[in-house]
């Protein structure tokens, strides 16, 4: 699962750096996703790079000639009119030895003199062995090119190729992706706003091995997290159980039940501006929990006594202040999605609201299309006619976005 919209790099033309990293394995299937999505990708590598991974493997995955030097070759690219007509250089993995270069000035093979063409384009991702990372020749020379603006995704940590265990990693596909989504996403409407998302469904315990819960997968409050920090908001998120990863670059607090959900979301509502209400509470929780797994006994039926759990939304829109609330209400009824819309917005003094279908065959739950309407204070109401979730989160952010002035 990736947490960006699936049509985001349809049309992108990409100019995509190879250097001599041993990471350059992993570049082809970066290379090999983004011509999927519908890219337009060049691969340019430098010397040492061929000499890990051959230039057929990458002229195969992007449809074109591979560059690498800037005389002689035949066919050559124009180092200034590639750039020019790309959106994003991206090089991946960035070595040592380019990081020093550039931040020097040095244009001494054909990478090097494109990146030189427009630093505003050039997203970097370097590589290497965790002593060359935290080396000061690296460090310094990595603050020297992000004051020039040059943007720089951190490598990861884990196990690398010299095995040893430290940061040095380049990201692996997904995260990798995600985060070069959020570097290209514009426009970026909540620069520096912080946006807490609330996420997932709730279980309520009635022994230790068996629960009450939903069939919510955490993906439409992960697309809400994506999409709010590529708008350039600093997120937050409190999750309940979710069977797949969260989105890159979000803090996450992981909870279990209503209960716990609520004491997190009264805990970190004070620290947020805006508030997306995604997760699929538990309405109710059994009285009680037996220590001890229940036995089946031998009456045909069993009664479960159960106890209001806390409404959340109702909560934190009680105390909202000049913060934007948003707010879900899943209904199995088409009528109902409006009148409950509407009625759920008042009451639970929120400031939009998703009325969406749920249930039938799965229909709301995972990576589904979203049938609903979507309702804000000012009496607005749009359709929503099946669209994906990250494309739901688009407009309902650019709503928040446009509430929040
Ligand atoms: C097997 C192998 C793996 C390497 N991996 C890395 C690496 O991950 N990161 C790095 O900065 N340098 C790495 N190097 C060293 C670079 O290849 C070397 O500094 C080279 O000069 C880089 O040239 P380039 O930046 O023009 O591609 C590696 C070298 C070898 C032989």
């Amino acid at each position: 699962m990736i947490f960006h919209p699936p049509d985001f790099w349809d049309g992108r033309k990409i100019l995509f750096g190879v250097s001599g990293g041993v990471a350059a394995y992993k570049s082809a299937s970066v290379v090999s996703a983004l011509v999927r999505g519908g890219a337009e990708v060049r691969v340019v590598m430098t010397r040492h790079a061929m000499k890990l991974v051959g230039r057929a493997t990458f002229e195969a995955l992007s449809g074109k000639p591979v560059y690498s030097r800037v005389f002689g070759e035949g066919g050559e690219i124009h180092h200034i009119t590639a750039v020019r007509e790309s959106d994003c250089v991206f090089v991946a993995p960035a070595t040592a030895n380019l990081l020093g270069k550039m931040a020097a000035g040095i244009a001494d093979d054909l990478l090097s003199t494109l990146i030189l063409v427009d630093e505003k384009k050039v997203v970097l991702a370097p590589a290497m062995n965790t002593g060359m990372w935290e080396s000061t020749a690296v460090q310094e020379n990595l603050i020297r090119l992000r004051e020039r603006g040059i943007r720089v995704i951190e490598p990861a940590e884990g196990w690398l190729a010299c095995r040893e265990t430290g940061k040095g990693r380049m990201p692996d596909l997904e995260p990798l992706l995600e985060e070069l989504y959020c570097l290209l996403h514009s426009p970026r409407l909540l620069e520096g706003k912080k946006a807490l998302v609330i996420s997932g469904p709730t279980r309520e315990w009635l022994d230790p091995v068996r629960f009450l819960s939903n069939p919510s997968s955490g993906i439409m409050g992960g697309s809400f997290a994506g999409v709010l920090r590529a708008h350039g908001a600093d997120v937050r998120m409190i999750s309940g159980p979710v069977a797949g990863r969260q989105p890159v670059g979000i803090q996450v607090t992981e909870v279990e039940t209503a209960t716990e959900m609520a004491q997190a979301a009264e805990k970190f509502f004070p620290w947020c501006e805006i508030c997306i209400m995604a997760a699929a509470v538990s309405d109710y929780r059994p009285v009680t929990c037996s220590p001890k797994k229940m036995k089946r006994g031998k009456s045909e039926e069993m009664t479960v006594t159960l106890a209001a759990n806390p409404d959340i939304l109702a909560l934190l829109g009680a105390r909202k202040g000049g913060r934007v609330l948003v707010g879900f209400c899943a209904e199995t009824e088409e009528e109902a999605l409006l009148t409950e819309g509407k009625r759920k917005l008042k009451e639970k003094n929120a400031d939009c609201m998703v009325s969406n279908l749920v249930g039938g065959h799965g229909e709301g739950f995972g990576m589904v299309p979203v049938r609903g309407v979507l309702l804000d204070r000012f009496g607005n109401h749009v359709p929503i006619q099946g669209t994906d979730k990250f494309s739901l989160a688009e407009t309902v952010v650019s709503r928040v976005a446009s509430l929040l002035q």
